[in-house]
């Protein structure tokens, strides 16, 4: 039997050389799909130039709003980070709830980790009644996994962003960052992930707290894409005089504004947090509180 030998003629070589090129082009066409994602981010400072006015939003920590021109960014995202127990969640929803009770704007907590139960049960600790203001649709708690989170922004955040217009949510927080990015283990899909869902953020209707656990490291927040993409960005520290812990906060980052460069005290208390911008923290007289 004869057997057909199988030779590679120039012209099986041609035709495969055309289809690896085919195939580059239309990885090229995904690169490039994916490319406007970037673009737009760098469109978003265009509305303030060329009006010159930031519209203002207040954080619902009025000695705080005094050292950064009267408030946040309208629209902005703002990256609030700090260690475990600094102080974070309590400051995002002291922000929605400045929102709810003195602008009647629905506030909407986005969170990946925290038990809801518990979570309603500690607020009320400051007088915060999630349970109540949610049945009168002022507030919404949403739970996802952060793989769901990773799915939707994915989607182009068209399930999140839905729901944001149906509540009409104005001010959101997002808790946490760091529970979406341990998804991914390269560097590379780390940050990738990350501005995606910072241009998510971009594209919605509100002011956004972005919470990210990671004790306060300008050097790697300068570098991070997180750092870059986030309008402004504040550090909750717990510093340790003797045998006392301080609480302070730090204005690391915020753009269009001119702010405070001090690292001051603030304290948790019965209504929450408060800011004290003219002491310094190794001076506080706690006393005096
Ligand atoms: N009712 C309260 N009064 C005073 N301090 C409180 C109260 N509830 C919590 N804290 C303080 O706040 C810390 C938790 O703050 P939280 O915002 O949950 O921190 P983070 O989100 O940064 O981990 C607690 O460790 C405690 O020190
Ligand atoms: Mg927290």
């Amino acid at each position: 039997m004869a057997v057909k030998k199988v030779v590679s003629t120039p012209k099986d070589i041609k035709k495969k050389a055309v289809a690896v090129k085919k195939v580059a082009v239309v990885k090229k066409v995904a690169v490039k799909k994916a490319l406007p994602v970037v673009k737009k981010v760098v469109v978003k400072a265009a509305p303030v130039a060329t009006t010159g006015v930031i519209e203002r939003v207040t954080s619902g920590i009025t000695d705080l709003d005094e050292v950064m021109e009267g408030g946040f960014e309208k629209k902005s995202a703002v990256l609030v980070s700090g260690g475990g127990g600094s102080g974070k969640t309590i400051f995002g929803m002291q922000f929605l709830m400045e929102g709810i009770t003195k602008f009647n704007e629905t506030g909407v907590y986005i969170s990946f980790e925290e038990n809801k139960a518990k979570f309603y049960k500690h607020m009320l600790r400051f007088g915060w009644d999630l349970t109540k203001l949610e049945s009168e649709g002022r507030f919404v708690f949403i739970e996802y996994d952060p793989e769901e989170m990773v799915e939707i922004v994915e989607s182009g955040g068209g399930a999140i962003g839905q729901e944001l217009i149906q509540v009409n949510g104005k001010r959101i927080v997002i808790d946490s960052l760091s529970a979406y990015t341990v998804l991914f283990d390269r560097e590379a899909d780390q940050r990738r992930k990350l501005v995606d869902l910072f241009t998510m953020i971009e594209s919605w209707d509100a002011t956004t707290v972005v919470i990210a656990e990671e004790n306060p490291s300008i050097e790697h927040f300068k570098s991070s894409i997180m750092g870059f993409m986030a309008d402004a960005i504040i550090y909750l520290y717990n510093v340790i005089r003797e045998n006392v812990m301080i609480r302070a906060i730090q204005i690391a980052k915020m753009r269009g504004t001119k702010h405070t460069q001090k690292i001051f005290p603030i304290m948790i208390g019965e209504t929450g947090i408060k800011a004290y911008p003219t002491q310094d923290i190794f001076e506080y007289n706690f006393d005096k509180k």
